[in-house]
């Protein structure tokens, strides 16, 4: 895991003064840490009967997408305000740097879709907690909320049941 965490880079102040930024993009480019991190994730959950990964644009869906395809779940995407064509419920937080809003269409899920939430960091869980509440309100049930990266000081994991969190690697 030592390996894969020192491929991810800090970037000082962006997007803002006092963020230090983890930038994944070179985990993502290199293809050996990129589908050993995939496989490593979606074997937590091979044979779980998970019908739907929730991908958290944008780079949520570089994991989701991977994730469903490896598990044989579909996807569902959760977007940026005014992506979506169809009637969507909303919902909008704060997170480390900023604040935002979140949508996914209202028919998404048949009621008890067993479903997982894939993005690639948690920070302080403003993002996630959103993303539960809209699963959660359209009768989805989540089997968890699965990250590349914590940001373990952030404390986002206190922002979801204890059971619904998991993340490949850890920072202090
Ligand atoms: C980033 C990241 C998570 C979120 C985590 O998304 O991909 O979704 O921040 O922060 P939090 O735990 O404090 O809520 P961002 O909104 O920057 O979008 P992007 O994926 O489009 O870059
Ligand atoms: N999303 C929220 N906080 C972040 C951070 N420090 N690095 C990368 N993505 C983030």
């Amino acid at each position: 895991m030592e390996e894969l965490k020192s491929i991810i880079r800090d970037i000082q102040d962006f997007p803002k003064q006092g963020v230090v930024f983890k930038d994944i993009t070179t985990l993502l480019s290199d293809a050996k840490s990129y589908h050993r991190m995939v496989d490593l994730i979606a074997h937590r959950y091979f044979g779980q009967n998970i019908a739907q990964v929730v991908g958290v644009e944008a780079r949520g869906f570089v994991l989701g997408a991977a994730l469903a395809y490896k598990l044989g779940a579909g996807v569902t995407l959760v977007r940026k305000p005014g992506k979506l064509p169809f009637r969507t419920r909303k919902k909008s937080y704060q997170l480390e740097y900023g604040e935002d809003t979140l949508e996914i269409h209202e028919d998404a899920f048949q009621p008890g879709t067993r479903v997982i939430i894939a993005d690639d960091l948690l920070a302080t869980g403003g993002t996630v907690a959103a993303v539960y509440e809209l699963v959660t309100s359209l009768g989805a049930e989540i089997v968890e909320c699965a990250f590349m990266t914590e940001l373990k000081f952030l404390n986002g994991r206190q922002r979801l049941p204890a059971d619904k969190v998991f993340s490949l690697m850890q920072f202090d």
